[in-house]
């Protein structure tokens, strides 16, 4: 690999200037590589900061064009939207999930009628902003019941595709859920629909300011680790990841990021498909408050997405795309 030798070789001739150095670059970063998350809340004219995130905000429906006009103008490809729903329409099932007219409905309606498909809109596949207990799935002897939970899925699934969701995330972590979804989809006649399956989701403290953002940390009884992934684990993802694709997955998605470039890695080179890389609200937060404190500089932000891009993500949800083109200027 290595050819050539000092003082022949001086590796340090192509760094010597600027434009050297950008001439020579081997990654780079564009408002397209980019995933918007956004935050619902309900009411009107709400823009709530979310105390944990600096720089983030959770919107009310009407309110939400502010964000999409400006996700546009930047060219950002896509937003993916998460709800706070009100804790008086949670419950044991999650059954607001698969209300025609919750927020994440409501969203896609208003984002479809005034924006066409000038931008995707992703959904999370998943019942945890809707459950009194906070977890992805229905409860059974306290256990997550797998099967049944799919059953859910695939109606919540059908519901936001139907209401124009363009990219179905499931982010449960059921097996067998993305073959289901598919075959549903498909039989319903959303052929079209995407499924961009969280297949290597780790249980993980990252999690921790999204579920303030979304009002389920307070409920959360326990933890997530009978279904998301243990984080001493690598050949476990490859075989999630394996598993979904077969089961119809267009994309998978890495999550977290920053701690899981290894699992990025090696999906990208071992099954050639697209690759996203969600940098979680704990990485979020970590950088944002260590900038505001001062302990670390701005160009921490873009050293942290370059690296995703380096481990060959093709794009990445970040809570920084709203700003991205301050970022990369
Ligand atoms: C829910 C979901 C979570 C995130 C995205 N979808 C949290 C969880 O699994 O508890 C986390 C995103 C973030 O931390 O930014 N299934």
């Amino acid at each position: 690999m290595i050819t050539g030798k000092y003082p022949n070789l001086r590796l340090r001739r192509n760094r010597k200037e600027s434009w050297s150095r950008r001439l020579t670059q081997e990654s780079t970063l564009s408002p397209n590589d980019f995933i918007l998350p956004i935050f619902l809340i309900d009411g009107s004219n709400k823009k709530e900061s979310i105390s944990t995130m600096p720089g983030v905000y959770r919107y009310s429906i009407n309110r939400i064009s502010q964000v999409i006009d400006r996700a546009i103008k930047i060219g950002i490809p896509m937003v993916a939207l998460f709800p706070k729903t009100k804790n008086s329409l949670k419950n044991e099932i999650g059954s607001e999930s698969l209300n025609e007219n919750n927020l994440v409905c409501k969203a896609i309606t208003e984002i479809k009628k005034k924006y066409k498909n000038k931008i995707g809109i992703m959904c999370d596949v998943a019942l945890d902003p809707y459950t009194s207990h906070g977890h992805d799935g229905l409860i059974r002897s306290n256990q997550i019941i797998n099967d049944d939970t799919i059953e859910v899925l695939i109606n919540q699934s059908l519901l936001q595709a139907e209401i124009g969701c363009d990219v179905l995330a499931p982010s449960d972590m059921m097996d067998g859920r993305i073959g289901k979804i598919r075959k549903a989809l498909d039989k319903s006649g959303y052929q079209n629909v995407q499924i961009l399956s969280y297949a290597a989701k780790y249980a993980s403290s990252f999690y921790g300011p999204f579920r303030d953002a979304v009002g389920s940390k307070g409920s959360l009884k326990g933890d997530k680790k009978t279904y998301q992934m243990d984080f001493r684990n690598s050949d476990e993802a490859m075989r999630e990841v394996a598993l979904d694709i077969k089961e119809g997955a267009d994309m998978v998605m890495v999550k977290p990021g920053m701690p899981y470039l290894d699992i990025i890695k090696s999906v990208k080179e071992k099954f050639k498909i697209p690759v996203f890389a969600y940098q979680v609200s704990g990485e979020y937060s970590l950088i944002s408050n260590a900038i505001q404190k001062k302990i670390v500089n701005n160009d921490i932000v873009v050293e942290s997405l370059m690296a995703f891009k380096r481990a060959g993500a093709n794009a990445i949800v970040s809570y920084y795309a709203d700003r991205i083109d301050k970022i990369l200027k």
